[in-house]
């Protein structure tokens, strides 16, 4: 019938079109070898926002009156939600206080940086800064103190949270004063500057269901802090200038790439340094931090779980050794020298 030889047709058509991708396909890669070798510019695509005043953008707790069901049940107790805690909000931080370690420098912590290895002290010191202790805390996962670095002579540092952390540990960092916004990280640090007509059409909203495949425009948004070791070109400082979510990351933030493949940096480190390489650089589409990670979680377990199902990928090898099934993990300790710890 006239019906199948029309498929007929088209399945001679499909064949020899295959078979002539095939060879063109083949005949490219014995041209340009390796995949790897064909780079990308990572400023060429998007926008950025140095030079211009920080967004007045909406903040988290206008977000979590309408997402307080699902986000705001979990936020107080996600590793983002908690990066920077006031006195009152810190729970089991609080005791640390209590130590003998800080018997000089109690009376004038405000705040406190971290939740999960380390602890840093911090007191306020006028409008969107931070003064800094020398004194850190080393705690377990109940938030004890197991050891302490720099605790014989506690000191205040008046400008080393501006000059060295406040773009990765705070929100709406302005470049001239290098004063934040809000401390801590708010929603805009990862969602941008949201239009609230997103609750009509979620296509507004980076990082919704229907854009988790914005490769290039995920790994920017994680990479402006995960990446630590780059600087901005138009600040010098070890954090980016403005980044608003959405931006092009790599218009003003310089990194040296050959990290990825110092086998000296933790394990931690150079897998976000390969990942966000494959993505920026040779212009993969997967994995991204978040076919791994799924930032709001409910627990690490379910956070954990999610890696475990993407399929094999170079990436794995960072931190598992090659065997069938996946298995055992290699033993490793982070360092950070941008971090202090
Ligand atoms: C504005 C800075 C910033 C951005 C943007 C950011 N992070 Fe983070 N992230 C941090 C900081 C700081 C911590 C450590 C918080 C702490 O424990 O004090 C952290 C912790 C983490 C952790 C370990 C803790 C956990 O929750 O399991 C993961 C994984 C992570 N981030 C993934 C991501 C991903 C994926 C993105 C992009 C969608 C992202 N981050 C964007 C700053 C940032
Ligand atoms: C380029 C961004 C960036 C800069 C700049 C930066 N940090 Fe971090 N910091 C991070 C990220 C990302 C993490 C989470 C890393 C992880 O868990 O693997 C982190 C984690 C930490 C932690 C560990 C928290 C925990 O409990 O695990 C401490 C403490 C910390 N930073 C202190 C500082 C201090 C102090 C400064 C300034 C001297 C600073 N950081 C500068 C990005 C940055
Ligand atoms: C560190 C980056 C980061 C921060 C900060 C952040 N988010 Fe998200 N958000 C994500 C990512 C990534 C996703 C995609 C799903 C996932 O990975 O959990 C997401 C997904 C969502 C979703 C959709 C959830 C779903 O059902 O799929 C909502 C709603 C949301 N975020 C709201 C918020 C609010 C409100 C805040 C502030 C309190 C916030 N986010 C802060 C990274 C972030
Ligand atoms: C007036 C209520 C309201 C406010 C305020 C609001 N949202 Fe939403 N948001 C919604 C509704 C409604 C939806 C669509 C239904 C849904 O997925 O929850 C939505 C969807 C989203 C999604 C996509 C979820 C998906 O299904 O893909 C994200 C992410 C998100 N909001 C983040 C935020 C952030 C971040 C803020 C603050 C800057 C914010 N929202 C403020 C009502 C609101
Ligand atoms: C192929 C999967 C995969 C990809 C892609 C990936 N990660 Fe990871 N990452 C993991 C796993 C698994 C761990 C847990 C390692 C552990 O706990 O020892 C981890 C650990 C981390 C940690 C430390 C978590 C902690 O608890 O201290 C951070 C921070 C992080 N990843 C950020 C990122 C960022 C940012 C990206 C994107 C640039 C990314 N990851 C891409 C799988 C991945
Ligand atoms: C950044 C480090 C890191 C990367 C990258 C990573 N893993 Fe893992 N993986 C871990 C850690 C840590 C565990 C153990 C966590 C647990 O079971 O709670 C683990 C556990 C697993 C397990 C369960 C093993 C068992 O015996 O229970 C599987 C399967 C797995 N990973 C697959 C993968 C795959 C596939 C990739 C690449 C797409 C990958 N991992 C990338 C750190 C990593």
């Amino acid at each position: 019938m006239n019906y199948n030889h029309q498929n007929q047709r088209r399945l001679i058509a499909f064949i020899a079109f295959s078979v002539i991708g095939l060879w063109g396909f083949t005949a490219n890669q014995r041209t340009s070898g390796q995949q790897e070798d064909k780079k990308l510019d990572p400023a060429a695509w998007g926008a950025n926002h140095v030079g211009q005043p920080v967004p007045d953008f909406v903040h988290g707790d206008e977000c979590l009156f309408c997402h307080r069901n699902t986000i705001g049940a979990q936020w107080q107790k996600n590793a983002h939600g908690v990066a920077v805690r006031q006195l009152e909000d810190a729970g089991p931080l609080r005791d640390l206080l209590k130590q003998p370690e800080l018997a000089s420098a109690a009376k004038d912590i405000e705040y406190f940086l971290g939740s999960r290895h380390r602890v840093r002290f911090l007191k306020k010191d006028g409008f969107g800064t931070f003064a800094t202790l020398n004194t850190q805390a080393v705690i377990d996962a109940n938030g004890k103190a197991i050891n302490w670095v720099e605790k014989d002579k506690p000191t205040w540092d008046k400008h080393k949270f501006g000059n060295n952390c406040a773009g990765c540990h705070a929100t709406g960092i302005d470049a001239k004063t290098k004063s934040f916004a809000a401390f801590g990280l708010d929603c805009y640090a990862c969602h941008g500057n949201v239009n609230l007509e997103h609750s009509n059409d979620t296509q507004l909203m980076i990082l919704s269901k229907v854009r988790r495949n914005e490769a290039a425009l995920i790994t920017s948004t994680c990479a402006q802090c995960h990446l630590r070791g780059g600087k901005s070109k138009s600040t010098g400082l070890p954090y980016a200038n403005n980044f608003v979510a959405g931006d092009n990351l790599f218009q003003d933030f310089e990194v040296d790439w050959a990290k990825a493949d110092d086998e000296k940096l933790n394990p931690i480190d150079r897998h976000i340094y390969r990942n966000v390489r494959d993505v920026a650089v040779y212009g993969k589409t997967s994995p991204t931090c978040i076919s791994c990670h799924q930032v709001h979680y409910e627990s690490r377990t379910q956070s954990l779980a999610k890696h475990k199902l993407h399929p094999r990928a170079p990436l794995c090898f960072e931190c598992h050794l090659n065997e069938s099934p996946l298995k055992a993990t290699k033993p490793y300790i982070v360092t950070s020298g941008i971090c202090e710890y």
